[in-house]
């Protein structure tokens, strides 16, 4: 059956680039926008910019409740009890910083943070500056054959030195759900905090945050069909309590004399200075859009949108997948071609995906490979982008081969 995009139509980005020619197949970098988004940034700022929790005024007041109304939105899409649980950042990779330096009180020399082997920079480098300023020692758990945190060398590597346990919900490069309930449940057996990569999770699938019971859950607007500009950090209540300030600056404290300050709990304590308004309120407008989505009708495109590449890329002679991928986010590799080559001659053919290490360095490395090729798909993507992409791709291996 052909797979169609009843959604496609939403958005105004990938109808563009098509008729330029180009099949976006990059959204695990960022998604592309509904039209709603789109309206929502520039209904903002075409009624009057304003910005939030500072002003009396009309655009002021509308602006903070729209800004508000985002944080309660996302407090619901990810069964959060309470929206002042949702601090709002300037991206995932912010969050992650916040949470490095804010969390930084709490750890003793010889102390041990844990990450695992498939972290995107956003989610290693944070905890490996804090390992280098602190003397704590960075445990790495290992991966097993299939790509996912290896749970027999997790149960031996988290143990009563682990104060902190940092891990992806869906790997950026193997595509691959990570075995998250076992392994929060391993550091909360030492209590440790744990903290949940998301950004690329949330796009695929609800999540239920009270039933994941980690203390602390990252995502990035952009990725999930929102702006750029806007990072989500979901902290426990208690969690957020034993985070210190980290960023100073307007609106962020209760008072202020020229040598001492004091400052506001979470979120506002931690949205130091002019938050990214207009994208925040976009946020509200993509969860609402996808909210309006047929949950069953989604999930099904999906499957199919996955089964599909990977049945395409399974059927070619010389191709290797990497890990084993659960949702339309691969990532592989030509046996006797350079991924750059291959890159190259598919963005020649208006094939956008992405080509290195996708922000994980140490992880290819591991693979013992110096890049690969991403085609990330999303809501919009239908049977034409995948004939176009192998088309191309048959192309290309015929030229390179
Ligand atoms: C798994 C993962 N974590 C974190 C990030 C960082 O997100 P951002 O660049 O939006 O801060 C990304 C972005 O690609 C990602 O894929």
């Amino acid at each position: 059956m052909p797979i169609h995009s009843p959604w496609r139509a939403d958005f105004p980005g990938i109808l563009a680039l098509e008729a330029e020619g180009q099949t976006y197949l990059d959204s695990a970098a960022t998604a592309q926008k509904p039209q709603q988004v789109l309206d929502a940034l520039l209904g903002y700022y075409a009624q009057g910019a304003a910005n939030v929790h500072r002003a009396q005024h009309l655009p002021g007041e509308r602006a903070t409740r729209a800004f508000e109304d985002t944080r309660a939105k996302v407090a619901r899409w990810l069964n959060v009890p309470s929206a002042q649980q949702i601090v709002f950042t300037h991206g995932a990779t912010e969050a992650f910083n916040l949470l490095a330096y804010g969390l930084e009180h709490l750890f003793q020399p010889g102390e041990q943070l844990v990450i695992s082997a498939l972290e995107h920079h956003a989610n290693l480098l944070p905890w490996q500056q804090l390992a280098l300023r602190r003397q704590l020692e960075l445990v790495v758990l290992p991966l097993d054959a299939d790509g996912l945190i290896d749970l027999q060398q997790a149960a031996q590597l988290i143990g009563p030195r682990c104060r902190l346990l940092a891990v992806s919900q869906l790997s950026n490069v193997l595509g691959s759900w990570q075995p998250l309930p076992e392994l929060l449940a391993l550091a909360k057996a030492q209590d440790a905090l744990t903290v949940v990569d998301g950004a690329q999770g949330i796009v695929h699938g609800r999540h239920d945050l009270a039933a994941l019971d980690c203390d602390f859950y990252v995502a990035s607007s952009h990725k999930l069909y929102g702006a750029d500009g806007v990072g989500l950090l979901c902290g426990r209540a208690s969690a957020l309590q034993q985070l210190r300030h980290w960023q100073f600056g307007g609106e962020m404290l209760r008072s202020a004399e020229y040598h001492s300050a004091a400052f506001s709990p979470a979120p506002l304590g931690f949205e130091a200075g002019t938050p990214p308004v207009s994208g925040v309120i976009a946020l509200g407008a993509a969860l609402d859009y996808l909210a309006g989505l047929d949950d069953a009708r989604v999930i099904a495109h999906e499957a199919a949108l996955h089964a599909h590449l990977l049945a395409g890329l399974r059927a070619r002679d010389g191709i290797r997948v990497l890990g084993a991928p659960d949702v339309a986010l691969v990532s592989f590799v030509v046996e006797g071609v350079h991924h750059a080559d291959l890159a190259h001659l598919l963005s020649e053919q208006g094939i956008a995906v992405r080509a290195g290490h996708h922000c994980a360095m140490p992880l290819m490395k591991g693979l013992g490979l110096p890049g690969a090729i991403r085609a990330s798909l999303g809501l919009y993507n239908d049977a034409s982008d995948l004939a176009r992409f192998f088309d191309a791709l048959d192309k290309a291996l015929e030229l390179l081969r």
